[in-house]
């Protein structure tokens, strides 16, 4: 199936998280402009990493309205808020503690205190209680592992195939530690009206092919199957990313 995703192949990695951040500037601007606020899910990985350092710095740092930016994770490993392997301290440490953002308008997943499942639940209620009912943000960053997974959703993952009525779900046994996670849904993705997907790296060029130029008969990966509707869905990959394009 082909996608509607506008594809920008980048000379390297720093070139994708500088295109990132700029976006996310871009956007974040235009919503608050329009409404008054702007709903982003932050990810995990090295190469938004980059963007958020770009983001918490001049001159990046002083174009974005931070006090009407709300922030969410699309995905975040089971593990306290403080955690090394937390997505949220990766944010933190890179952007959080560096921008005037109101403590208020973060909205980390709630892994302390509960199972998976049930911090799955509050999620999207907290979700659904600062965005909306329709819970349409207006942007969801995504990065991609070299299987084609994305946020948290792995390939091979149930969630993938049989449509979920949840928009945020738990995941055991990912294959990529640590095991247990918290992940936005296709559903949820698809219904961003922004998505940015960052990829950069040779090993997952083979992935960036299947995902946006699939072989007749080839299985689809996880981030292949996210196609905001009516939202853009862009794809920012580096030249090693890009390879097989
Ligand atoms: C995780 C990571 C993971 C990451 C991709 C890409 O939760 O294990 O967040 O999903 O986003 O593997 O990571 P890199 O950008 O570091 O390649």
């Amino acid at each position: 199936m082909t996608t509607n995703a506008q594809v920008q192949v980048l000379p390297d990695a720093a070139a994708v998280a500088q295109e990132a951040a700029q976006r996310f500037v871009a956007l974040a601007q235009e919503a608050v402009a329009r409404r008054g606020q702007f709903s982003a899910a932050l990810a995990g990985g090295s190469t938004p990493k980059a963007m958020y350092q770009l983001l918490a710095q001049p001159p990046l740092r002083e174009q974005v309205p931070w006090e009407h930016v709300l922030l969410f994770w699309s995905d975040e490993r089971f593990v306290a808020p403080d955690d090394a392997e937390s997505n949220f301290l990766l944010a933190r440490e890179a952007l959080l503690d560096h921008i005037p953002l109101p403590a208020a308008n973060a909205f980390p997943v709630p892994t302390i205190g509960s199972s998976p499942e049930a911090a799955a639940m509050a999620y999207a209620e907290t979700i659904a209680a600062n965005t909306g009912e329709t819970m349409v943000l207006d942007l969801v960053l995504l990065g991609m592992g070299p299987d084609g997974h994305t946020a948290s959703l792995f390939p091979g993952h149930p969630a993938l195939t049989i449509l979920p009525s949840l928009d945020v779900i738990a995941v055991h046994h990912s294959p990529k530690p640590p095991p247990d996670r918290i992940s936005f849904t296709l559903p949820l993705i698809n219904r961003a009206a922004n998505v940015l997907v960052l990829a950069t790296g040779a090993e997952k060029a083979e992935a960036v092919r299947q995902c946006l130029r699939p072989a007749a008969g080839e299985a689809a990966l996880p981030a292949g199957l996210v196609r905001p509707r009516p939202g853009t869905l862009t794809w920012l990959v580096d030249a090693a990313a890009g390879a097989a394009l």
